[in-house]
């Protein structure tokens, strides 16, 4: 999506859709809450011939967040054209949050590219101690979520996808004297980082027809070529000589056989020591359940059980496009959970990668059974510094913190600290819970190391607990995205449908990690 940065404030503005924020403040006489333009509004409205007044006045509109008011002006305002503007609230301007800027930004590209309009301007909000540079991002990392749908499968395309054209080009627009060279870059990052995240969206809501396993694979060697990542996949023979017999038995019952699948960022400076960072990512191109089959309804959302792995690639890209000074690897583990008469049964024992037998007690807990190989891979081939798995996991995630938070836990402090530090900054929540040794005995099989379903108490942490065993002593978080990856509910810049969660914290987290190396 094309986004350019313009100072002038909203005398320069030009476009089918202008946008402006509207903030709630308290009258000097009155409790009541009243809406309040920006600088420099009034004036361009008197040219206009005075539509935005005569709105307000009428007391329909007080400001509030999301709230919106759609106005036509009559006559054109000199040389310059605007088709339409939106009042769009954003609440106290003194209590203004950078998510709320996301939002503002969200509402902006979504109205106009619900109305298919092609010129977007958005006038930036100014809030008590935000920083313009990060109003930059946050506008920009809005407007190109928000403006984003998945639509390919319609014959008339209501509009586009990231790869085809729909979003508006957008003019974000600054009431600032300074030079505007860092809120460009700014701007710019944000666009790279978003954009990430909506190729993860359209991953995750791929169903499961068009991207099996090696859909997925094509889809991680289409963007490592775009990007200059390299791409490693590994299957069939090689998968076997790899001894990953925990991800070929969740892969075994369906006839899209399984995928490893490795990214990888080579962006780290001459002479820096120590291993890469590692991203790990459950791969479930569909989750029938297997055997232990899931109930039909609602079955199908589980095309999605990709989520984690999503996230890895939008990392990568983001990491590969901006040139971040780092090594950072991400692995997948791609397969389809299907029950046949080749497929795993319950009762089965596993001898996984990392020797560890596993005695399949559920097929459908098949996502720890696939991310065992693949935590036993990173640690064993790679000795990565830090290792964070990100998965659609459990059921229990989703029950305990819905689609408000997303499940950390892992065996680092540290690192789960900065973890949950990179979530505030992007507002991609994260409840960080523990791991105790009750868990990891909860997992135990009475014949073999470990069995892959307990009983239902505690059962996210019982998952994580299993994933432990795969870790060593590398510095590992596990992420239980189940309920953050995908949404019924519609939100400035979310809409029905994968959400890309992760994306954007990863990229935090690794750039502060890059700071911290600095
Ligand atoms: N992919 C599911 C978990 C899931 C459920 C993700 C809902 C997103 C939304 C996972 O493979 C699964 O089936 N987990 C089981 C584990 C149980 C059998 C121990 C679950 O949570 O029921
Ligand atoms: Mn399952
Ligand atoms: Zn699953």
């Amino acid at each position: 999506m094309k986004i350019s940065v313009k100072s002038g404030g909203v005398s320069a503005a030009s476009a089918d859709l202008l946008v402006i924020p509207v903030s709630s403040e308290p009258s000097k006489t009155g409790n009541k809450a009243g809406p309040r333009l920006p600088q420099g509004v009034a004036s361009l409205d008197r040219s206009l011939g005075g539509v935005i007044a005569q709105a307000l006045a009428s007391g329909d509109f007080q400001g509030r967040p999301d709230q919106r008011m759609l106005l036509y002006p009559a006559s054109p305002a000199g040389q310059k054209s605007i088709g339409r503007i939106l009042l769009l609230g954003i609440g106290d301007r003194n209590a203004l949050t950078l998510e709320a800027v996301r939002r503002f930004g969200g509402g902006a590209a979504g109205e106009a590219r619900e109305r298919k309009l092609r010129r977007l301007a958005i006038l930036a909000p100014r809030g008590r101690g935000l920083r313009a540079e990060a109003c930059a991002g946050a506008l920009a990392e809005g407007a190109v979520l928000g403006a984003y749908r998945y639509d390919r499968f319609k014959s008339q395309p209501r509009s586009g996808t990231v790869r085809s054209p729909g979003a508006p080009t957008t003019t974000l627009l600054f009431d600032l004297s300074e030079g505007l060279s860092g809120l460009r870059k700014s701007a710019r990052e944000a666009v790279v980082c978003a954009e990430s995240q909506n190729v993860a969206r359209d991953l995750s809501n791929a169903p499961g027809n068009e991207l099996p396993p090696a859909g997925l694979a094509r889809e991680a060697r289409r963007v490592a070529r775009e990007t200059g990542l390299h791409c490693r996949v590994l299957r069939g023979a090689e998968l076997e000589r790899g001894k990953f017999s925990a991800l070929l038995a969740v892969g075994a019952g369906s006839a899209n056989p399984p995928q490893l699948i490795v990214l990888e960022h080579r962006g780290a400076r001459k002479g820096s020591s120590g291993g890469p960072l590692c991203l790990v990512g459950k791969g479930i191109t569909f989750d029938s359940g297997g055997i232990s089959i899931k109930p039909s309804p609602g079955m199908g959302d589980m095309k999605h059980d990709m989520s984690g792995a999503a996230a890895v690639v939008g990392a990568l890209r983001a990491a590969a496009t901006l040139k971040l000074p780092i090594h950072v690897v991400g692995i997948i583990a791609a397969a389809e959970n299907m029950p046949s008469g080749t497929a795993y049964r319950p009762g089965d024992v596993i001898r996984s990668r990392s020797g560890k037998t596993i005695e399949v007690t559920n097929t459908d807990a098949e996502g720890r059974v696939v991310l065992a190989d693949a935590l036993d891979y990173a640690v064993k081939h790679y000795k990565p510094k830090a290792m964070i798995d990100l998965a659609t996991l459990t059921g229990a995630a989703m029950i305990a913190f819905g689609p408000w938070a997303t499940g950390a836990m892992g065996n680092d402090d540290a690192l789960l600290e900065e973890i949950r530090q990179a979530g505030e900054a992007t507002s991609e929540r994260m409840c960080v819970i523990p791991l105790l040794p009750e868990h990891l005995k909860e997992m135990i099989s009475p014949i073999a190391d470990l069995k892959n379903s307990g009983a239902r108490e505690g059962g996210v942490s019982t998952a994580g607990a299993f994933l432990q065993e795969f870790v060593g002593d590398t510095p590992w978080a596990h992420l239980d995205i189940a309920g953050t990856g995908w949404t019924n509910r519609r939100t400035p810049y979310h809409r029905h449908g994968a959400t890309g969660v992760g994306v954007r914290m990863l990229v935090a987290w690794v750039r502060a990690r890059v700071q911290q190396n600095a």
